[in-house]
């Protein structure tokens, strides 16, 4: 079984509970067979590793991998005319009500091929890469065809074979209402939502299943309906929920399991309460806050006092978050949202990897998870939270297993 030990290193661990960041301040890591066998200090190695191949990384601060827990990766196009029109005074509900935002991208992702899908991802993939990023969620939901969503699905799991990288997929085919069923919202779901997540089932496509709960987008009781399959599936669920207003679409996927609510800035204590209860994270994405110039913020307060996991994610997609920097969502999570740096890198890392339900395998430096890791030519974990546009990524380490 191939070993090695990672030494010379400063270890954030993330592992909660301990010293602030998991810190082990002269620290060395065992691998074996892909997993990580030991963190300690370095004078604390374990019996029966000496001679093991050991490479020495300088003193540097190693972290686990990053997870980007919530993207739109995969789309067709751009919405830089529509960034101008809402600097102009439209507002992104405006523009959606009008045809524009979400459903031109359907547009655009729609007239291309699932080749041509993969190449436009992979420089957005490679950024996230580069910054030390090993995990990824990637949606559909700019399809909205059967055909078009289990394309860009396809084009997602193809990802994963293009790059060292893991990819989630979710099902998002409850995104916006096509053009082809203007006012008929019940009927898409029918006829296009529901069929296209049986259809995304049966191929394998899809690892959980998201809506967007929106006046822009569907009710809590549209939302329900494709969950209820969802659940017939055995397929995890997560929403977009409480962007733009309250709908009680937090509380909706709680009371499913949900693995998650994404956005959160107009979520009430009730939404609070009742994800305390599931054991649902809390998915901030300060990308789209910042970008759609929102006012309102996520109850970050709340949120914590009531023990909810706090993950962070660039929702990378043309429309609100055209963001493809982990880092830079960490530094927002921080001077937006009034996360700790301690408490943004978590939410980067051992929080974003439960909104994934991927808690046991990744996302701290703990015995028994996989040996996937970020090395940076930083001093202090904080340092990673607080430059702006800056990468000091040295090098992501992700061992395959034996
Ligand atoms: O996460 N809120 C809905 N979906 C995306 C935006 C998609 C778009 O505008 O293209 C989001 O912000
Ligand atoms: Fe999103």
């Amino acid at each position: 079984m191939t070993r090695k030990i990672l030494s010379d290193l400063r270890i954030a661990t993330l592992d909660a509970g301990g010293a602030p960041y998991g810190l082990i301040d002269r620290g060395a890591i065992g691998v074996e067979a892909g997993r990580i066998a030991w963190a300690a200090e370095a004078d604390a190695m374990p019996a029966g590793w000496s001679g093991v191949e050991t490479e020495s990384f300088g003193g540097r601060l190693a972290t686990p991998a990053l997870v980007d827990c919530h993207t739109h990766l995969v789309f067709g196009g751009n919405r830089a005319r529509e960034f101008e029109l809402r600097l102009e005074g439209a507002s992104y509900e405006e523009i959606a009500r009008a045809g524009g935002g979400i459903v031109s991208t359907v547009s655009a992702t729609r007239a291309l091929t699932e080749d041509a899908l993969v190449e436009s991802a992979l420089p957005r993939l490679d950024r996230l890469i580069g910054e030390g990023v090993a995990t990824i969620e990637v949606k559909s939901g700019y399809g909205l065809t059967v055909a078009d969503e289990l394309k860009m699905l396809r084009a997602a799991r193809r990802l994963e074979k293009l790059r060292p990288v893991r990819v989630r997929t979710s099902y998002l085919g409850a995104h916006a209402v096509p053009p082809e069923y203007k006012d008929r919202a019940d009927a898409y779901i029918d006829e296009v939502a529901i069929p296209g997540l049986e259809a995304a089932g049966a191929e394998g496509l899809a690892d959980a299943v998201d809506g967007f709960c929106e006046g822009i987008a569907f009710s809590p009781g549209q939302i329900a309906r494709v969950f209820d399959r969802a659940k017939a599936l055995g397929l995890p669920v997560k929403l977009h929920a409480e962007q733009l207003s309250d709908l009680g679409g937090a509380k909706l996927a709680a009371s499913y399991g949900a693995l998650s609510a994404d956005h959160l800035e107009y979520l009430g204590q009730d939404g609070v309460a009742a994800m305390a209860k599931a054991g649902s994270v809390a998915v901030l994405l300060p990308g789209a806050f910042y970008f759609l110039r929102e006012t309102e913020r996520p109850p970050v307060a709340a949120l914590r006092a009531a023990g909810v996991p706090i993950a962070v994610a660039t929702d990378c997609n043309p429309g609100s978050s055209p963001m493809t920097s982990l880092l830079l969502a960490v530094n927002m999570a921080c001077t937006l949202f009034r996360l700790t740096p301690e408490e943004a890198l978590a939410g980067a890392t051992r929080e974003a990897a439960l909104a994934l339900g991927l808690g046991d395998e990744i996302g701290t430096i703990t015995p028994g998870k996989r040996a996937e890791f970020a090395i940076w030519d930083v001093e202090h974990p904080a340092e990673l939270a607080y430059r702006i546009g800056d990468n000091p990524l040295y090098r992501r380490i992700v061992e395959a297993r034996d």
